[in-house]
């Protein structure tokens, strides 16, 4: 398979389809570096010391079934959970602690620095304001631009976002737009004040399968021109395993497994990864893919056990103990006391 790049790259899931993601050539200091964040809703501890960072020009996946703490860790990077939440823990954009960080710079963070789009970003737009009064708005919150600039600027990225007729698009009203060019105009409005670093939290869940595909393939083209990083939220396997440099499985709230995608899928070590894999129908299997026994955990209160324990099938004494701390091996860091065999 050819990446953009030129680079050949394969698919560690079997798929046929081509990356369309950075590769580590792009890669530097940490744009963003996420440590030990915590968020609870009241007694529901949504997020338990998550750790990771990520790059300019990577895609870093994140993956994990409903309510894992996907969206929660999303939201605790920007800011953006309600006031209810309590989060612990550090978040730092290029140095800088976000965690705490005054309304104001965080406001001006979310857009200028760092781009969202999130599972319901469908109805984030406006209903009764045209697409182009809302790319310029975003512009004008980071800085005056004018009317004309701004629409100019609109143009250019919805004919990145293979928009056929952008002037009429941002004459368009949401409503007059179908499901993937209001999703397309969404991610404009996200990508529009050129951030450095985007989070996309499950973006093309509300469309249907073969616009989802290309609607990613766009989002994911115009961060790698730009040697943007990206957050990738996903509950979907196979698209980490085409679009992400790294990957990080969330569990009950913790990262289970973190890794560089080929290493998880070759070589899993959390046995919760490895159930996802199984789970996963991949090309070529006749059909064998086993659905994970029982249900996600929701937890209440200080975490004191791996959260997987009650579905797992290496499930021991010792599990129930604590938490496992994250062991790192190589370039995966897993948190298990019995994982699965190392195949490197
Ligand atoms: N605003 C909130 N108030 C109370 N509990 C919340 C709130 N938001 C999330 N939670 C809880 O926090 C946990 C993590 O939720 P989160 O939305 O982060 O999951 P997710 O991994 O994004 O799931 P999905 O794949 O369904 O989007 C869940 O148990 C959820 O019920
Ligand atoms: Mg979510």
């Amino acid at each position: 398979m050819l990446a953009l790049d030129g680079t050949q790259r394969s698919d560690p899931a079997g798929t046929e389809t081509q990356r369309p993601g950075l590769t580590p050539q792009h890669a530097g200091a940490p744009l963003i570096e996420v440590s030990d964040l915590s968020v609870r809703f009241g007694a529901v501890t949504a997020v338990s010391s998550v750790s990771f960072s990520v790059a300019k020009g990577e895609v870093f996946g994140v993956v994990g079934e409903s309510g894992a703490g996907k969206s929660a860790t999303a939201r605790a990077i920007i800011g953006l959970l309600p006031p209810t939440a309590k989060i612990a823990g550090s978040v730092r954009y290029k140095g800088e602690e976000l965690v705490g960080a005054s309304k104001a710079r965080l406001r001006q963070a979310r857009g200028a620095q760092i781009g969202y789009v999130f599972q319901d970003a469908l109805t984030a737009l406006d209903p009764v304001r045209t697409i182009g009064a809302q790319l310029v708005e975003v512009l004008n919150v980071h800085g005056h631009v004018s009317r004309r600039d701004g629409l100019e600027r609109a143009a250019d990225l919805l004919a990145e976002l293979k928009i056929n007729d952008p002037v009429r698009t941002l004459k368009a009203y949401p409503h007059q737009l179908s499901g993937g060019m209001r999703q397309r105009a969404v991610i404009a409005a996200a990508l529009i004040a050129n951030p450095e670093l985007i989070i996309a939290d499950e973006v093309t869940s509300a469309l249907d399968v073969t616009v989802q595909r290309k609607v990613l393939d766009l989002l994911l083209g115009v961060c790698a021109a730009r040697g943007a990083g990206v957050i990738l939220i996903t509950h979907d396997l196979g698209v980490v395993a085409q679009t992400s440099d790294r990957v990080a499985v969330l569990y009950g709230g913790i990262v289970a497994e973190e890794a560089d995608v080929f290493s998880l899928f070759d070589n899993p070590r959390h046995p919760y990864s490895g159930a996802l894999l199984n789970s996963m129908p991949r090309l070529g299997d006749q059909g064998v893919f086993e659905p994970i026994p029982g249900s996600a955990i929701q937890v209440f209160g200080d975490l004191r056990a791996c959260p997987f324990a009650d579905r797992c099938a290496r499930v021991a004494d010792d599990c129930r103990a604590g938490v496992p701390a994250p062991f790192k091996e190589g370039g995966t860091t897993y948190r298990c006391l019995h994982p699965l065999e190392d195949t490197a």
